[in-house]
């Protein structure tokens, strides 16, 4: 029988040959990176705290793979931590640094594949490899009531966390699915790409945190 799996890789994670060996050759080329799986980002509350997950892509070659911190260090996140501050999912000044003192609040940022992909890609057995770490991740908060998926990819290896089809959930930007106690809201990443091709523009990526927030409001009375 295979071990049971935590939320979190190792930090010499080697299930994925190719992620493996692409930061592998990272850490020769650049020593004082992080080149590992980038852990998930938690609350100072705690995993009990978690009322909210954000789940991601992947971590980008010279933001979350350099610094360590999901969604810190490249375009995507300037955008993500702008608005999760704006709507009180988290406090202080983002500054691109895993030790900017910024905290999230009932809110949690994790990946659907832990490792960065060469060219921002995983390939299907890479996302599937790791989803026995996202749903671990899930499963540790006994309180999640929402859940953001930042494109389809990781919208998809979220739905099948759950053991669900994806036929069922189908992915569409500021779609909302329920399973279980948890709603899932999706949304196009917030990637450099799709604000720059007008894809996802800032009014819409705050329109699905805006949704999220009254619903937890709702929930909360
Ligand atoms: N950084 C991350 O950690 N995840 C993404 O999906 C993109 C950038």
């Amino acid at each position: 029988m295979a071990a049971p799996t935590g939320p979190e890789p190792s930090p010499d994670c080697s299930i994925c040959t190719r992620l493996h060996d692409f930061i592998a050759a990272w850490r020769v080329k650049e020593p004082g990176w992080h080149n590992a799986p980038v852990p998930t980002f938690l609350p100072a509350g705690g995993v009990a705290s978690v009322q909210l997950l954000v789940v991601g892509l992947a971590p980008g070659l010279r933001g979350a793979n350099r610094t360590g911190r999901p969604f810190t260090g490249d375009y995507a996140g300037d955008l993500l931590y702008n608005t999760l501050n704006e709507f009180g999912f988290s406090r202080g000044t983002f500054a691109a640094r895993p030790d900017d003192g910024l905290e999230l609040i009932d809110t949690a940022i994790t990946n659907a594949v832990r490792c960065v992909p060469p060219e921002n890609k995983p390939v299907g057995g890479e996302i599937s490899n790791c989803r026995r770490f996202l749903t671990p991740t899930i499963a540790q908060f006994a309180n999640l009531r929402a859940i953001v998926t930042l494109g389809t990819i990781a919208h998809q290896s979220t739905v099948r966390a759950f053991g669900q089809p994806v036929a069922k959930h189908p992915f569409s930007h500021g779609g909302q699915s329920d399973i279980g106690n948890v709603r899932i809201f999706s949304s196009y990443h917030c990637s450099r790409y799709n604000t720059n091709t007008g894809r996802l523009t800032t009014e819409m990526f705050k329109g699905v945190f805006g949704e999220v927030s009254s619903y937890l409001n709702g929930i909360a009375g």
